[in-house]
């Protein structure tokens, strides 16, 4: 729609004598509800006031003077001026924009190769991968991808949880009952385990939390056996969320976690101090929120212990150093908001102008029977297993459906996959999701396999086809049922803009739903390959409908099978 919406504002730009400017035309430029009254609107009520005429009498005289190839008619209706688009020219136009500009169709430049920095994933290490975590890796790659569809340069950060308190449980509770051939073997699952240990025998004796902190302050004052347990953990661990990471094909630019900031910190109290900024309350060190609404935010507890706000305000400053960015996100579950409207306004009062390029980006919880789940009672769902099981549900299918299918592993590794990333992407990003492993695998209906489908339908008309030069014959002849197809093509780059602007990858979800349902709709009616004069124009729908969709799924972070 863009398109023509762009050519529409530029015609009617000529005709106002500088009244309006072209951008302000653009952004008054409607879709008119009911298709029976035009394709586009221009409403004349800015224009009026400007010439001190009426609206109706401005919108007959522009709709007199107005022409254009891509329009068949344009009139006027009341105070607007309305135009119906010539489809066959629209055709055309669209459908060759698309092919010729393949993957890039849809691609902004308002980044201007900025950088945007994706602090996104970061899980706690020597603890299971969540779900929350899932979440928020998913979540986060996807706007990386529409980020830099937008033109911008983005550098993804995994700020992993590998410093705290649960450091000594752990060293306790290995020395205590772990067994280093069984950690060795099955790394998160054992340390899973023992954390899981700790807390259960420390409902019954307390002293194994003193002794915890006992080791983290160990830890944290440099001891060397603290540091090589805490080494080998870290190790352990971050090997088995590559796993994950490979198979959601997701990578990172930075693992530079809590930890990293160890040495980093003391500057940003000495930054605090310096500009008065730091408080005593109860022994502890706080900068005062009270101008906007909020609790102080923590920097030092009594014992000198730094915190994880401290950490973040040290990160922000480092990052801001390193990457000079243009945009900050924080892919983080809303639970945290209040620490980072803290962070930021701390920031802010540091006189960091660039604080407020910060945005925390939200998101809601993953429910089972409406409840959190618990990593301490060992309430997780591991989410090895949830993957491993989506992908041999895929293969099961595809040996009943597809059984000569080449590279099955890999096609079922691609819609196992994509069918858990589609699931949690096609929910708008607050609302909290019930987990349902039925629900995640499932492969019919508004899910991530069935628009994977769709695309691969789609290229086996092409293969049957053979090779052709759509471009060359395109005529824009085509059958009125095509129409619904060509109008969603057009709205793929301002779908793109909004989930960028928005911070939110289900309209991209949603769009190709809708697509897709479009697509399977027209396939279901029209003989695409029958040998008519209207067959190159078909083709070519076909063609761009599996750039769209395979561009789509791209930004989502799923792959799209040729065949499946
Ligand atoms: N590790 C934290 C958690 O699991 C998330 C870290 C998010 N990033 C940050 N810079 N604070 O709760």
């Amino acid at each position: 729609m863009l398109h023509v919406i762009k050519q529409y504002a530029k015609r009617i730009t000529g005709e106002v004598d500088d009244a309006l400017s072209y951008e302000d035309i653009e952004k008054l430029i409607e879709i008119p509800k009911h298709e029976k009254q035009g394709d586009l609107a221009f409403p004349c009520f800015v224009l009026a006031k400007k010439w001190r005429k009426p609206p109706q009498e401005i919108a007959k005289g522009l709709s007199e003077k107005l022409t254009d190839s891509l329009f068949s008619k344009i009139v006027a209706v009341g105070p607007y001026v309305n135009a119906f688009l010539h489809k066959e020219t629209v055709v055309k136009y669209v459908l060759e924009q698309i092919i010729q500009n393949g993957k890039n169709y849809g691609s902004w430049s308002f980044g201007n190769g900025k950088n945007v920095v994706v602090d996104f994933s970061s899980p706690n290490i020597a603890k299971p991968f969540s779900m929350g975590h899932l979440r928020s890796t998913v979540i986060g790659n996807s706007l990386a991808h529409i980020a830099e569809k937008c033109g911008y340069k983005t550098i993804r950060i995994n700020h992993l949880g590998d410093w705290g308190t649960q450091f000594g449980k752990l060293m306790v509770a290995y020395k205590l009952w772990g067994n280093e051939q069984q950690v060795k073997q099955n790394p998160i699952k054992e340390l899973l385990a023992l954390y899981v240990r700790f807390h259960a025998e420390a409902e019954k004796d307390a002293r194994l939390e003193e002794e915890a902190r006992m080791w983290f302050k160990k830890l944290e004052d440099g001891d060397e056996e603290a540091y090589q347990l805490w080494l080998w953990f870290r190790e352990e661990s971050l090997q088995e969320f590559t796993k994950i990471y490979d198979l959601l094909s997701v990578r990172f630019d930075s693992y530079h976690g809590e930890a990293f900031y160890n040495d980093k910190m003391n500057e940003t109290v000495k930054k605090l101090i310096d500009l008065k900024l730091l408080e005593q309350s109860d022994g502890a060190q706080i900068v005062n929120l009270k101008e906007f609404n909020l609790p102080p935010c923590l920097i030092q507890k009594s014992d000198g212990a730094t915190l994880y706000a401290t950490r973040d305000l040290t990160a922000a400053i480092y990052r801001y150093h390193h990457y000079h960015f243009d945009k900050a996100f924080y892919v983080v579950g809303q639970e945290q908001s209040l620490h980072f409207q803290q962070v930021i306004h701390v920031l802010e009062k540091m006189n960091y102008p660039w604080a407020k390029n910060i945005s925390h980006i939200p998101f809601g919880f993953i429910l089972k029977d409406g409840k959190k789940m618990s990593t301490r009672k060992g309430k997780v769902v591991l989410l090895e297993k949830v993957i491993e099981e989506a992908i041999q549900l895929a293969q099961k299918n595809i040996e009943e459906k597809n059984p000569n299918l080449t590279m099955k592993e890999e096609v079922a590794k691609m819609v196992g996959v994509g069918a858990i990333i589609f699931h949690d992407l096609k929910h708008e990003k607050q609302n909290n999701i019930e987990f349902s492993l039925g629900d995640m695998l499932k492969f019919e209906g508004n899910t991530g396999p069935y628009v994977q489908y769709t695309h691969a339908r789609a290229c086996s008309i092409l293969r049957k086809a053979g090779q052709l030069d759509l471009t060359k014959d395109l005529t824009g002849k085509i059958e009125e049922e095509s129409w619904m197809i060509v109008k969603q093509l057009m709205l793929f780059p301002s779908v793109i803009e909004k989930s960028f602007q928005q911070h939110e990858p289900s309209e991209i979800s949603k769009y190709l739903i809708q697509l897709s349902q479009d697509f399977n709709k027209y396939y279901a009616h029209i003989k695409i390959l029958h040998n008519d004069h209207c067959l190159t124009t078909r083709l070519a729908l076909v063609k761009a409908t599996t750039i769209v969709l395979e561009e789509g799924l791209r930004l989502l972070g799923i792959q799209a099978p040729k065949q499946m």
